[in-house]
């Protein structure tokens, strides 16, 4: 029964993928449609002089935030078509009592924006003499709109979460990236507007958490893979130099709606999460724990419960408390099951432990 249930997780969801180049010239417009682009925005790419010069790391940081933006147009564009062409699911029934003519408004301008992240990271790696990302095919988990709003407020969330780490790597790596860091400052300030309308949408409060939980690259990178149709990326998206971690999915409470790395928990409350990895043990017998990152708390371990391995198979079941109630933020909370208890200082701290993961987990 729960082997059967994991299989079925394993094998995702599969949406039609969006084809590239959109109708309007993304990712490589001309001069006229870039303008139109801009226009529908709401406004234009930055004016700054650009970097002549990155790190790798912050070359696989941009190369990791424009593969992000793409997924991010992708999903707007289709849940645009998916309104206006009023699939099921997506009909005004279903998007009620929301202001339809508005919503979609709304949705366009944030495609919009999006492409502009998009061209934008691209600009900044190709003035740096790197090739520009090109995009892949992602696959959608969702198919109506209740739960297409509570994904793009998920990855958004995730989005939010690792822009400033991000931020501190431009910062602190020398050369000529600082001013980077104002312009993904922007992006940032940009996405939670978003955000809290994502939240809106779904009778949230608009502001989840006085501080929002931090990330790291190598989750959202390991997050995006899981999304990303296999070998759909054209290059250099296979060289990106992050770490592969193993893939993590919750079992109980249920994924929701379909995504296995993907938690809603409805309560505000402590809980237990049964949780299945591939074969992060490895056959050896380590010492390991869940650990979680929420709001700006240090990352709080604590220890796997109940490890087992389903018969024959490289599948490994366990349980880990998830203490809500020890003082974690609303929002998005980052589990990952890491090789040692920790303590550990920080969420990069965190993501040179990481065995598995992520599990991405919203509550309220
Ligand atoms: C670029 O930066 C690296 C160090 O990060 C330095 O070794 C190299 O000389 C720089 N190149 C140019 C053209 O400034
Ligand atoms: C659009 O609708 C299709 C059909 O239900 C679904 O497979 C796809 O995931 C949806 N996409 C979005 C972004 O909601
Ligand atoms: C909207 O109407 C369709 C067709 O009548 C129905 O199948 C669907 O369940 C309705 N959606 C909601 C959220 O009530
Ligand atoms: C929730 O879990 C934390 C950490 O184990 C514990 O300190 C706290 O007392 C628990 N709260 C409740 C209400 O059970």
């Amino acid at each position: 029964m729960l082997l059967t249930s994991i299989i079925v997780f394993a094998t995702a969801v599969v949406a039609a993928p969006v084809e590239f180049p959109l109708p309007d010239g993304f990712p490589t417009p001309n001069p006229t449609q870039l303008l139109n682009i801009q226009k529908a925005a709401g406004g234009y790419l930055p004016k700054s002089p650009l970097p002549t010069n990155l790190t790798q790391n912050a070359i696989s940081a941009l190369q990791l935030l424009a593969n992000n933006e793409f997924f991010e147009v992708a999903f707007f564009n289709e849940l645009l078509t998916n309104i206006t062409t009023n699939v099921p699911g997506y009909c005004a029934n279903d998007t009620a009592p929301l202001n339809r003519e508005l919503l979609i408004k709304s949705l366009r301008a944030i495609k919009n924006q999006e492409e502009l992240h998009a061209i934008g990271a691209n600009a900044i790696l190709v003035n740096a003499k790197q090739p520009p990302i090109a995009p892949c095919q992602y696959t959608f988990p969702v198919s109506n709109f209740k739960n297409a709003i509570l994904f793009a407020q998920t990855f958004t969330d995730l989005a939010l979460g690792t822009i400033p780490e991000i931020q501190l790597l431009f910062a602190l790596d020398g050369g000529d990236e600082p001013p980077n860091v104002l312009t993904l400052g922007s992006i940032l300030a940009q996405e939670g507007q978003q955000d809290g309308f994502f939240r809106y949408v779904q009778q949230k409060t608009a502001s989840a958490a006085p501080f929002l939980t931090g990330g790291s690259a190598s989750f959202a990178f390991n997050a995006l893979q899981r999304l990303i149709v296999k070998d759909s990326c054209p290059k250099p998206l296979s060289t990106l130099n992050f770490p592969t971690f193993r893939p993590l999915w919750t079992i109980d409470p249920k994924p929701e709606p379909s995504w296995p790395l993907w938690l809603t928990v409805k309560q505000a409350k402590n809980t237990t999460l049964d949780l299945s990895a591939l074969d992060f043990d490895n056959g050896g017998s380590g010492d390991y724990s869940v650990v979680y990152l929420s709001g700006q708390n240090l990352p709080v371990a604590v220890p796997i419960l109940n490890y087992d391995r389903v018969r024959g198979s490289s599948y490994e079941t366990f349980q880990a408390e998830f203490p809500f109630e020890a003082g974690f933020a609303n929002g998005l909370t980052i589990a990952v099951v890491v090789l040692g208890k920790g303590p550990f200082a920080n969420a990069a701290a965190v993501a040179d432990a990481t065995l598995a993961g992520p599990v991405v987990i919203e509550v309220n």
